[in-house]
Parts: C-alpha cells; sequence; structure tokens
C-alpha cells in the first residue's frame, strides 16, 4: 500500500473509533499518540518518501497527528461524562422520608416539662451521681444505719466493705446534702434523674424509675411557700383549674412531711379507675426540710429554713399519657416509643 493511502486509512480509522472503557481509551492513545504508536512509525518512514513530496507527507503526518489528538481528547471527554451520569444523583428537592424519625421518650417529655415550670419560678437545674454512698443517700438525710425508715426503700449495695458503703441512689434526694454542702443559701435547685430500688417488677413497681427532687433553703422560708410552689406547678402541668390537697406524711428527712394529691385531671375530679373514684391522684412526697438534715450539711438552722419535694416521673408519665404498664417505659418497643411527640 502506498504510504500516502496508508495515512488516509488511518485518519479514517482515528475518526471512526469507539471506546467505551478507560482501558479502550488507553490503548486509543498507545497505538496512535504513544512514543511507539503508529504515528511516530510514520513519522520515520519519510526516509521512503520521494524528496519532492516529503514536505507534503510531513504537512499530513502533522495534520494526522493533531487529530489524533483531538479524538482522544474528545473520546476522553465523553468517557467522564458518562461515568458522572451514572452516578445517581439524588434529587434534594423531595421532601424527606419521616420513616425512620425517632420521638422523644415519654420520660424525657415530661422530665423537660418539669424542669421548665421551675425554672421559670427561679429553680436551677442541678445533677447528681447515680452511684452514690450511704451517707448522700440516707445518713445526712436523717436517716442513720440502725432508723427504721431504711426498710422504705430496699437499696442495691454496690460496696458494704467501704465506709460509707457505696449503692446505687435510691432518691434524688440524696443530690440535697451535696448541694447543700457546696452552695450557701439561698439554695433553689431540682434535680431530674434516675433512681434504683431493689423491688420485684411488675406493672406498678420496677428497679429503675426517675424523679424530679426540689429544695429551696433561704431565710424565713415557711410551708405557705411550699404549699404555694407545689400549687403553681400542679396548675403548669395538670391545668389551670387543678386543686392541690396535702396529708400528712412521714420522711426522715422532712418535718413536717406531707404527700400531695392532684384533683383528678382525668375525669375533673367526677371520678374514674386513674383516681380509684376519689378524685385525687397522689403525684409527690413533700416537706420542710429537718433542722438535723441542715445541721448535718453545715447550715445554721437558726438562720435558715427550707422546702423539699420529690417528683415521681413515671408516674406523672403514666398519668399523662394513660400508660398502665410501668413496664412499657423500659423495654424500648418502638410500637409503643413512636406514639410519642416525634423529633422534628
Ligand atoms: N425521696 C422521697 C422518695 O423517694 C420523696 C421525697 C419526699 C422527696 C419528701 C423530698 C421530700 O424531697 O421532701 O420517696
Amino acid at each position: 500500500m502506498n504510504i500516502f493511502d496508508k495515512i488516509e486509512d488511518m485518519r479514517g480509522a482515528i475518526q471512526a473509533a469507539q471506546i467505551e472503557t478507560a482501558d479502550q481509551l488507553e490503548q486509543f492513545r498507545i497505538k496512535y499518540i504513544g512514543s511507539k504508536g503508529e504515528i511516530k512509525t510514520l513519522f520515520k518512514q519519510i526516509k521512503e518518501v520521494p524528496n519532492e513530496r516529503k514536505r507534503e507527507f510531513g504537512q499530513l503526518v502533522n495534520a494526522l497527528k493533531q487529530s489524533a489528538e483531538t479524538r482522544f481528547q474528545s473520546l476522553k471527554d465523553s468517557l467522564e461524562t458518562v461515568a458522572e451520569s451514572k452516578v445517581e444523583v439524588p434529587d434534594l428537592s423531595l421532601p424527606i422520608s419521616d420513616e425512620r424519625l425517632g420521638s422523644r421518650h415519654p420520660i424525657s417529655i415530661v422530665r423537660d416539662q418539669m424542669v421548665d415550670i421551675f425554672k421559670r419560678i427561679g429553680f436551677v437545674t442541678v445533677e447528681g451521681p447515680e452511684i452514690e454512698n450511704d451517707w448522700f443517700n440516707f445518713t445526712a438525710l436523717n436517716t442513720p444505719a440502725d432508723h427504721p425508715a431504711r426498710d422504705m426503700q430496699d437499696t442495691f449495695y454496690i460496696s458494704k466493705k467501704e465506709d460509707p458503703a457505696m449503692l446505687l441512689r435510691t432518691h434524688t434526694s440524696a443530690a440535697q446534702a451535696r448541694i447543700m454542702q457546696t452552695q450557701k443559701p439561698p439554695i433553689r435547685i431540682i434535680v431530674p434523674g434516675r433512681v434504683f430500688r431493689n423491688e420485684t417488677i411488675s406493672a406498678r413497681a420496677h428497679c429503675q424509675f426517675h424523679q424530679v427532687e426540689g429544695l429551696y433553703i433561704a431565710e424565713n422560708v415557711s410551708f405557705a411557700d411550699l404549699k404555694q410552689t407545689l400549687l403553681y406547678f400542679a396548675r403548669e402541668m395538670y391545668g389551670e383549674k387543678s386543686r392541690i390537697q396535702l396529708r400528712p406524711s412521714y420522711f426522715p428527712f422532712t418535718e413536717p412531711s406531707a404527700e400531695m394529691d392532684v384533683s383528678c385531671f382525668i375525669c375533673d375530679s367526677k371520678g374514674c379507675a386513674v383516681c380509684k373514684h376519689t378524685g385525687w391522684v397522689e403525684i409527690l412526697g413533700c416537706g420542710m426540710v429537718d433542722p438535723a438534715v441542715l445541721e448535718a450539711c453545715g447550715i445554721d438552722s437558726e438562720k435558715y429554713t427550707g422546702f423539699a419535694f420529690g417528683i415521681g416521673i413515671e408516674r406523672t408519665a403514666m398519668l399523662k399519657y394513660k400508660v398502665n404498664d410501668l413496664r412499657l417505659f423500659f423495654e424500648n418497643d418502638v410500637r409503643f416509643l413512636k406514639q410519642f411527640q416525634s423529633v422534628v
């Protein structure tokens, strides 16, 4: 074949070349443009061309080289475009599916609501440790080792070898003494948190549950202040028309002590299963801080007085959401959990 025909053939082949993969593109490059490629070989063949046509030959081969490079670039570009279009770009304007959205745990919802209610009247939220020692959980709260009131709360001890013994706190009241030791009155705090008791698990009892503790210590704090604070809480939590009643009770760390009932917000005090047809639902324990507790924590009980209260969060959530089995709060069954306020 005449060498000029060969150039013509090659030009056709270059224009017609199709590639689908990066490998094929590379083959194309090696074949035509590479340093050992066909065009390079053509250049070397100039020796065989008669002198009068050498110039023409040179121009043709140069043009061929140019067209091979252009073709290479365009094949490369189209290969990249194809690769890009294969990456699935999600349509960002589509509304997101809400299927996997979580929901807030009912205990968290109620806890935050309580924290918020007390925050509005100046109570600061603090935390105490779940692993506590005997002194903070009992002794400082006027409940020494042989006190019969220790039987009110069946305790999980972690280690009795140490002194004081280590345990899982049985109530958030344990944080009271910690705060009184480190802060000077006026003290106005709430302590939300988890507590533990060695109870047989049933629909009404569990070995873990949550409380919100409240403590207010200042000069001239009276029982009337306690009552007014709790009335405010009841109205915010259960509705404006709520009424409260305080029944005398006993806690070692308060004197006098009381339990508080709120008028049944389910039946409007007409009588229902929740209030056991009494029109009242018990929601918390409270009282005036016993002077012995203040003294144990280094607070002058002649100068200062205070009140305290402890609210069960599960109990409140059970009433609010009409849940009749306490265990549901701890089983993490999604069918139960997803019924509550979703996280948005
Ligand atoms: N700690 C008590 C309990 O777990 C509840 C309680 C009662 C807390 C009276 C208080 C209080 O602060 O004054 O049963």
